[in-house]
């Protein structure tokens, strides 16, 4: 998650393009930029870590020290969310070529960063920071024959990932170039003025007209318009839309609440997570987080500690480290953890989950397993937070700001994390063949788009769901294997922002207890995707429907059984059984979501919840 904006026009620019950067702060916030071509040909940068009140307090220092920045008609900034290379002013955007003349801002990944690195070096290219952005700039230079649009288009031939990115050459005034490739980009026309930016919102004070860009184009912005070509320079038509969307709905992206904004952002979180750490198609390259290989490879037991969803992401975690690894895995509640004097020490990797990076129960379980001498690994999402400062390492999770209470895209976030761990240490301990780490490379590449497919074709079935159900009064989930964490997180979702009383329970177990609670006013939602225990769940989903409660399946596109059975069936799209939880979910996020909504509340800020919890 990074935000990009991009101006060129009649006016000023500087003050635009900063106000354009305020309102996509929401998609990162570590470090800022801003490049201004002036009248004169020269290009000036101004760069800051920290926040934008830093960026702009660099660029009121650079007029102070240079004279007041001219005023530039020209330009590109923007917000950071690091992936590579550190929170360092090198790092932040622009970026620019070794000549200077090539500026640009990227959102995103490019996945052959090191390959065309290493080639543009070997012809003389001068780089000077750590990211994978900075290699597009050079690139475009490389390309570059006295058309931009033309560089950017054989750039973007050769570049592979997951990403969006503006350009501007320091000889083309008035000019900016984009290309989109799955990250969003937007233009806005003015009256003699152009943007392009990530979201709207970046220039909704300007224009209410849009002009969205799709994936697989190249843009090019002039003052007095927009020009769409497809790879090859074919011109494509697309109609302008006019946004209604007032102020608040803007922060919101046009959602109607951040929860609903943040579902819909899942797809680019998990990709955000993934994508640079599966470079190629054979393995998982975890080196940007500081465990020694050797260490991992010979882990004798790891302990995942973690609270509420984090903790449910955990028990996914679980299940992958054991099934591929086959490492033995404990999960437990910090809040219990921290006072049951666990028995931990040297060897033991402990793995503490938290979005937040604050959680004062998760912290304490932490610092008491390292002081036992364990190592200890935070997975989160928050640069600097205290959980990076208390582990020995940290595996990001890259899902952006997360503002409803009730965590969704850092869920989804933490779930690929630690698929992504689990892989890598079947990798070093030889556990799994080289053709199934494959299978599940290629599988987890493909869930971005296979979050959006089930985002959309669920949304009709579940709402159908949620009407019926929405004045019920207790909902049971079960789930077996991996479906029993999706079932507990679906559950408290649901209790979180609807205040409906939930129970979830591992399916064979219902027997045990919960099944006394079941009457024809009880809905019953069941993890029924493909896996080797589906049979299983199939079983218990019958002997819930004889006690006569309503049964929800939440099933595996195209799996008859789920439907000869169950009283209503929500499809999700196929996976790989064990990554099955990332998709699984999704249909149990809107249904908490819809029914909350059916009963008029307040989603994105529950009562009595806080986002991060820094009490015991
Ligand atoms: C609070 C939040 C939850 C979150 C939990 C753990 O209860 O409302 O959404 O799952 O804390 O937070 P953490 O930041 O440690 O993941």
């Amino acid at each position: 998650m990074c935000g990009i904006v991009g101006y060129v026009g009649r006016r000023p620019c500087e003050e635009l393009l900063l106000q354009g950067l305020e309102k996509l702060e929401y998609r990162g916030y570590d470090s800022a930029g801003i490049s201004l071509l002036e009248d004169d040909g020269g290009v000036e940068s101004v760069h800051a870590v920290g926040n934008l009140a830093n960026l702009r307090a660099a660029v009121e220092r650079t007029a102070n020290d240079n004279g007041a920045l001219a005023p530039a008609e020209t330009g590109i900034a923007h917000t950071r969310w690091a992936t590579h290379g550190k929170v360092t002013e090198e790092n932040a955007h622009p970026h620019d070529d070794s000549s200077g003349k090539v500026h640009i801002v990227l959102n995103g990944i490019v996945e052959n960063h090191a390959e065309l690195r290493k080639r543009l070096i070997g012809e003389g290219e001068n780089f000077t920071s750590e990211t994978d952005a900075e290699v597009v700039a050079h690139l475009i230079a490389h390309h570059y024959d006295g058309d931009l649009a033309a560089a950017t288009r054989d750039a973007y031939a050769e570049l592979r990932g997951h990403y969006a990115f503006v350009a501007m050459h320091a000889d083309e005034p008035n000019r900016l170039l984009g290309a989109r490739k799955e990250c969003p980009l937007v233009a806005g026309v003015g009256k003699g003025e152009t943007f392009l930016a990530s979201a709207i919102p970046a220039f909704l004070a300007d224009t209410r007209v849009a002009v969205p860009i799709e994936n697989g184009e190249i843009v090019e912005i002039e003052a007095d318009g927009v020009r769409i070509t497809d790879t090859d320079g074919t011109p494509i038509e697309r109609a302008a839309e006019e946004v209604t969307w007032d102020a608040e709905a803007a922060e919101k992206g046009g959602y109607e609440t951040f929860m609903l904004k943040e579902i819909h952002e899942q797809a680019d979180a998990v990709a955000e997570t993934i994508t640079d750490r599966l470079p190629g198609d054979d393995g998982v390259d975890l080196s940007d987080v500081d465990l020694a290989d050797e260490f991992l490879r010979d882990v004798g037991r790891i302990v995942i500690v973690a609270c509420g969803t984090s903790y449910h992401a955990g028990l996914v975690g679980r299940y992958a480290i054991e099934e591929w690894a086959r490492v033995p895995v404990e999960m437990d509640i910090a809040s219990e953890y921290r006072y049951r004097n666990p028995v931990v020490g040297p060897g033991d990797l402990v793995i503490g989950i938290t979005q937040s990076g604050e959680t004062a129960d998760t912290l304490a379980a932490m610092r008491l397993a390292r002081e036992a001498g364990a190592k200890v690994l935070a997975v989160t999402n928050i640069m600097g937070s205290q959980a990076t400062r208390d582990a020995d390492a940290v595996l990001y999770t890259r899902a952006g700001l997360e503002i409803g209470v009730a965590a969704t895209k850092t869920f989804l976030a933490q779930v690929a994390a630690m698929y992504l761990l689990g892989l890598r240490i079947a990798q070093l301990r030889g556990t799994l063949p080289a053709a199934r780490i494959a299978e599940l490379v290629a599988e987890l590449k493909a869930l971005p788009l296979k979050i959006d497919e089930t985002l959309e074709a669920a949304a009709g079935p579940v709402r159908a769901v949620a009407e019926k159900h929405a004045r019920r009064e207790f909902f049971l989930y079960l789930g077996r294997h991996i479906g029993l964490p999706v079932c507990l997180e679906g559950a408290l979702k649901l209790k979180e922002i609807s205040y409906i009383p939930t129970d979830a329970y591992a399916a064979g177990e219902m027997k045990h207890g919960p099944i006394a609670l079941l009457d024809e006013s009880t809905p019953v939602v069941c993890i029924a995707t493909e896996s080797p225990v589906l049979e299983k769940v199939l079983s218990n989903v019958e002997e819930v429907r004889a006690r006569g409660a309503d049964t929800i399946a939440i099933a595996t596109a195209g799996s008859e059984r789920p439907g000869e059975v169950a009283d209503a069936t929500i499809e999700v799209a196929a996976t790989d059984w064990i990554l099955q939880p990332i998709l699984a979910v999704l249909p149990l996020q809107l249904l908490a979501y819809d029914i909350a909504k059916a009963r008029g509340l307040n989603v994105d800020q529950p009562r009595n919840l806080a986002k991060t919890v820094t009490v015991e």
